[in-house]
């Protein structure tokens, strides 16, 4: 793993556990036993302790006749514990942050009744009843987020204090402070409207959530958003708008669901969704790893995968992403303002200069880079050292491809 310079933010990313000890607990303890051992051996190899640890939903299995969902509960606090544990110091359980996901669900507690009128409801109009209904928490909201009692029983049970602000709607924003770095965390619910076998596109989240969350965590440094479902399984009403919007209101946007690790970026944002931890044995496992270090607007995320064959877990490679031991790379050098300002400023001068009418995309930032002088052909990505500013490294600002390029500038910043 590459050395770091400066403050770092990291955290551990888990999800989809689907615990159910009487139908597969000891497939499961075989591939968990063996989790906790690479969190150990990831500490003892690459300094990797978590400031803070996220489970993107799916603890439970869901209630079977000789299941209990309780009871799958139990067991998915007894595996959280001992991921916090595996680390030393033990993470403390307030750095712990977990949303609920379709497998947490209690089905015996939901009527065809709720899912009839849920499903009904179309358009902005039917939108903006489903956001007043849980702004509102009133009986019909309370009557239909009883499916989600054993996931807040299960919290209180087990202290999860920090994340029962609001255990009416099971969401929550909290701030902390890491390396000096102010943290906005909003756990998000997008389980609450759950209940179908198929249900990609039919799922509500609420727009209540998304204006409380957001509004609650201005002036952080950074913020995360927490989420079980990726947006696409939200009703086509609001996955247009909220989708875009998440994108605009966090820098970070992590969730599960999918059982496929991997990162994408937006303008200003980051979405990381999680493997799942354990599905079978004989299906992919993963999890991941992320260390920021925001100075230099920069981090990684550290894909792992279990090994089947050899019974461990391992660097998770994706071809033209993570070529190198899971690592992929994360560019953001709007993690730094002062570093965003002076490449904006540096930009905007160049067009001044050269009498361009659009703008570049910031297309990576490189920080193993040597510090050469700025050259910019057409179409050739602009490499920007930051030596001069104080900054380590540099910046490389790729030209949009098809405008009409054509500058040519030496400098730094
Ligand atoms: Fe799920």
């Amino acid at each position: 793993m590459r050395s770091t310079v400066g403050p770092t933010v990291t955290w551990l990313h888990l999800s989809d556990v689907h615990f159910c000890p009487e139908k597969t607990g000891w497939d499961a303890a075989r591939v968990l036993r063996s989790l906790r051992r690479d969190l150990v051996e990831m500490q003892d190899r690459h300094g990797l302790h978590p400031d803070l640890i996220f489970f993107t939903g799916d603890l439970a299995f869901g209630h079977l006749p000789d299941s209990a969902i309780e009871g799958q509960f139990e067991e998915g606090m007894r595996f959280l514990d001992g991921v916090r544990k595996s680390f030393r110091p033990t993470v403390k359980r307030d750095r712990v942050f977990i949303v609920p996901g379709n497998h947490d669900v209690n089905r015996r507690l939901v009527s065809s009744m709720e899912t009839e009128w849920l499903d009904r409801q179309e358009s902005t109009a039917g939108a903006e009843t489903i956001s007043l209904l849980m702004r509102d928490n009133q009986r019909v909201w309370r009557f239909i987020a009883e499916r989600l009692n054993d996931y807040r029983q299960c919290l209180e049970r087990h202290g999860y204090r920090h994340l029962l602000a609001d255990p009416a709607r099971l969401v929550y924003a909290v701030r902390r402070n890491i390396s000096g770095f102010q943290v906005g965390i909003a756990g998000f619910n997008t389980a609450w409207s759950c209940c179908r076998e198929k249900e990609k596109g039919s799922l509500w989240l609420g727009r209540w959530q998304l204006e409380t969350l957001r509004s609650a965590l201005e002036e952080c440094a950074f913020r995360i958003a927490l989420t079980h479902h990726p947006c696409n399984w939200l009703r086509p009403e609001e996955d247009t708008v909220l989708r875009r919007e998440v994108e605009q209101s966090f820098e970070f946007h992590l969730h599960g669901h999918e059982h496929l690790g991997w990162a994408d970026r937006a303008d200003r944002h980051v979405r990381i969704a999680a493997g799942a931890c354990y599905e079978h044995s004989t299906m992919e496992a993963g999890y991941s790893f992320v260390r920021l270090e925001p100075s230099h607007g920069r981090g990684e995320v550290l894909f792992r995968r279990y090994d089947a064959t050899g019974g461990g877990w391992v660097a998770r490679n994706v071809h033209g992403k993570a070529e190198q031991d899971g690592r992929w790379p994360l560019k953001m050098p709007w993690l730094n303002p002062r570093l965003q300002q002076k490449v904006e400023a540096f930009i905007e001068a160049m067009y001044r200069d050269e009498e361009l009418t659009q703008e570049p995309s910031f297309a990576r930032v490189s920080g193993d880079a040597p510090s050469p002088p700025l050259v910019a052909g057409h179409n050739d990505p602009i490499v920007i050292p930051l030596s001069a500013s104080g900054d380590q490294g540099s910046l490389q600002v790729e030209p949009k491809r098809g405008r009409r390029s054509r500058f040519r500038k030496t400098g730094t910043v």
